[in-house]
């Protein structure tokens, strides 16, 4: 894993939106998947304005949610689904055939798992943008977690489930996610995770200071030198 610390947000996300360019450019049909959240909003906004200046053809990549939380929908405000569709599919203007995401209403969440399982490993992953929670999760892979794992559904841990009221409008009693695997994550080809903001600089520290350990996910993205954390001055004050 390679951290690299940027002045600011904004050319943090630059380099970010470069990055998902040139991947584009080598394969017009790249699988992208992104995270949804406060830290990818900003990558977002900004490949909406390429897109609307016609700087890049999105025509043909396909999209991936990351996970989801378990008895919400894109109906709910605050659900990962409206998040990606508002910050993103929808000014996107991408099609329904270009984009695969868990439903957490779903009655069979076990079919979700298959489903989204299948198409990872038909697709592949070209390119994923990940966050990092404060306790170090990736997707919902919480800590403790099986890095074995394709996707899965979690329970999600006490920190989380305060995090994620942020989200939401109204008060949402949820327990549990879905989530892509670490096992098939680790398997993109390309794999940024992004921080920013002070809030994130504590986690940022130890997951830089830590050894590869399942009590904080994140670490075991050390498994691949290639991994770029990029963070911004402000997640990256302790380092
Ligand atoms: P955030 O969430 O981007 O809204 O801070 C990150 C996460 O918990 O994965």
């Amino acid at each position: 894993m390679n951290l690299k610390k940027f002045d600011s947000e904004s050319e943090l996300v630059d380099r970010i939106v470069s990055t998902i360019k040139q991947v584009i450019k080598n394969k017009p049909d790249a699988v992208l998947c992104f995270a949804c959240g406060e830290t990818p909003r900003p990558v977002m906004n900004r490949l909406v304005e390429l897109r609307n200046a016609g700087v890049v053809d999105f025509s043909r990549v396909r999209l991936l949610g990351l996970d989801e939380w378990i008895g919400v929908d894109r109906s709910t405000n605050g659900s990962c689904a409206q998040m990606l569709y508002d910050d993103f599919f929808t000014p996107m203007r991408f099609r329904e055939d270009q984009i695969s995401i868990f439903n957490g209403l779903s009655e069979c969440l076990n079919n979700e798992i298959s489903r989204m399982n299948q198409i990872v490993s038909e697709l592949g992953i070209d390119f994923v943008l990940l966050g990092i929670g404060l306790n170090g999760h990736i997707g919902l892979n919480e800590p403790n977690f099986n890095p074995k794992r394709n996707a899965n559904i979690v329970d999600l841990s006490e920190i989380t489930q305060k995090v994620m009221t942020k989200y939401f409008d109204k008060s949402v009693h949820i327990s549990k996610g879905i989530t892509l695997g670490f096992k098939q994550l680790l398997k993109a080809k390309k794999i940024i995770l992004m921080a920013t903001g002070e809030r994130k600089s504590e986690i940022v520290k130890e997951v830089v200071e830590s050894e590869p350990s399942i009590t904080i996910p994140a670490t075991l993205l050390k498994e691949r030198k290639d991994v770029l954390f990029m963070v911004d001055k402000e997640a990256g004050k302790m380092v």
